[in-house]
């Protein structure tokens, strides 16, 4: 079975409807026919200030939602990034091949850290891509399964394991980004023009899957669409109409082209209405399960346990390689 790994920041508390749709979905899929592992990257988390008891809270609360959305620990591994230690110590190899410059060209840096002011943003902020360098490769990974906004990181990962294995020998698998062409990228309710996020959205753009049920109903009610009344899938001219066919069609697995037929001569207000409903039918019961799994920190923590005592015998002999390849003695 190939191997796909990928991974999910717990800062934010409630995922939103684009982390689910371009990356968790396809997450849940693929523990069916991949050897799989995901985790909360509360390393990453990290790069940014975090009050303690509220990162504990959050990758419980991320872990939970993972479940709740259908990872299923018998046919994934699933774990938290801080349990294996050998992604920090990956990482600073890993830091040691990269470049100042490479380092630099990173996007997601320079948008965070001219957020913050560059003085204020960390050095871990700046080294954040590398860190995710070394959580693929230490699991040999074919595939990673992630959003569009991912991708210059996955280059950078084949970048960086194409240099180690031409330098020390083959040691590193080069991986492949997994990015689903329709869910690429979900943007915002209301200015389709940007990605929904959580840093960039406001409030009414921004549907988070934990919310009440009836708010997230009113947001996508109030969808900014266009003046035209054509329900067509053109993201050119039709970007916020065709943002709502693509959430309608992946919700519900009908195809972009029947929900256009169905909705022919129809007013947008129609096609929102429905959509609202789909959207309530699926957070409802994803609300209940993640809650169900707060409710039992035991049995949570313990599928954690044993998460990442499956990622760690793979995460450390990837490990022992890397080092023996850079020429580290022995402990013994
Ligand atoms: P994070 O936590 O920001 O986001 C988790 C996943 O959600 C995807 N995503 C989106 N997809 C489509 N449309 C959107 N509007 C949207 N917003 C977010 C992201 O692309 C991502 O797949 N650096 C990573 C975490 C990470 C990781 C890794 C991923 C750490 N190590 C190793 C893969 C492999 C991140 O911050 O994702």
């Amino acid at each position: 079975r190939p191997r796909v790994l990928s991974g999910i920041q717990p800062t934010a508390g409630s995922f939103h409807l684009g982390n689910y749709l371009g990356a968790v979905r396809q997450w849940v899929a693929l523990q069916e026919t991949h050897d799989a592992f995901y985790m909360v990257v509360d390393l990453h988390a990290i790069t940014v200030p975090q009050d303690p008891a509220e990162l504990r809270a959050n990758t419980r609360l991320a872990a939970a939602q993972l479940l709740a959305a259908g990872l299923d620990p018998e046919r994934c591994t699933l774990f938290v990034q801080s349990h294996v230690p050998e992604h920090a110590q990956l990482a600073w190899i890993m830091n040691c091949l990269t470049g100042f410059g490479e380092a630099s060209r990173m996007t997601q840096f320079k948008d965070k850290s001219a957020k913050q002011g560059a003085d204020r943003a960390s050095v871990g902020l700046f080294t954040y891509p590398i860190l995710q360098v070394a959580d693929i490769l230490l699991y040999q990974a074919n595939e990673v399964p992630v959003g569009e906004d991912q991708r210059q990181h996955i280059e950078l990962t084949r970048d960086l394991a194409e240099r180690f294995n031409g330098r020390f020998g083959q040691t590193f698998t080069s991986p492949k980004p997994y990015i689903l062409k329709e869910t690429a990228k979900i943007y915002d309710l209301q200015d389709p023009s940007i990605k929904m996020s959580k840093s960039a959205s406001t409030p009414k753009g921004l549907i988070n899957l934990l919310d009440d049920p009836k708010a997230t109903a009113k947001k996508v009610k109030s969808a900014v669409t266009d003046t035209d009344t054509v329900i067509r899938f053109d993201p050119e001219a039709k970007p916020g109409v065709s943002n709502l066919l693509t959430i309608y069609s992946t919700l519900t697995g009908k195809p972009i082209a029947e929900l256009e037929t169905d909705y022919e001569g129809k007013m947008y207000g129609a096609l929102k209405t429905d959509l609202a409903e789909v959207m309530v039918e699926f957070v409802t019961p994803f609300r209940e399960r993640t809650q169900q799994y707060l409710d039992d920190p035991e049995t949570l923590d313990s599928i954690l346990a044993k998460g990442a005592e499956k990622a760690r015998a793979v995460a450390a002999e990837t490990l022992a390689h890397a080092y023996d390849r850079v020429g580290f003695l022995p402990a013994k």
